[in-house]
């Protein structure tokens, strides 16, 4: 799978988005290491507190279906400029891979590629 095709899954996801209060669509497209991908959109509430990011839609799928290694992420925004993951998204998904890729691609597909690693240092691990 490529960059692109996983960012084309990540594009198809922001039709998904359920974004009333926000109108910010967000898909998300998750290649884990089986190489299978698990994709989510943003999913809004009324009690505001409650929105899921669409990284983390993604990631709760493959987790749930007992995939917990991840090679890359694609994240797709309707913006002029790449947006990048919240710190939210980043504690969930650096539980799992710390050294996945992170793809962050605009309206026009255009992106920007980071390890995450690198976006969440030093991160917090439960070790005692
Ligand atoms: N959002 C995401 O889906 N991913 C992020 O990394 C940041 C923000 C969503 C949450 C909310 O539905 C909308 O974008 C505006 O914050």
């Amino acid at each position: 799978m490529t960059n692109e095709e996983l960012i084309r899954r990540a594009e198809e996801m922001k039709a998904r988005a359920y974004i009333p209060y926000s109108n910010f669509p967000v898909g998300a497209a998750l290649l884990c290491a089986d190489g299978t991908v698990f994709t989510g959109c943003n999913v809004e509430n009324g009690a505001y507190s409650m929105c899921i990011c669409a990284e983390r839609t993604a990631l709760v799928k493959a987790v749930s279906e007992g995939r917990l290694q991840f090679q890359k992420i694609a994240i797709s925004t309707d913006t002029a400029e790449p947006a990048v993951p919240c710190g939210a998204c980043r504690q969930m998904l650096i539980e799992f891979s710390p050294d996945m890729e992170v793809l962050c691609a605009d309206k026009d597909g255009n992106y920007a590629t980071y390890r995450l690693r690198d976006m969440l240092a030093p991160a917090f691990a439960l070790k005692k």
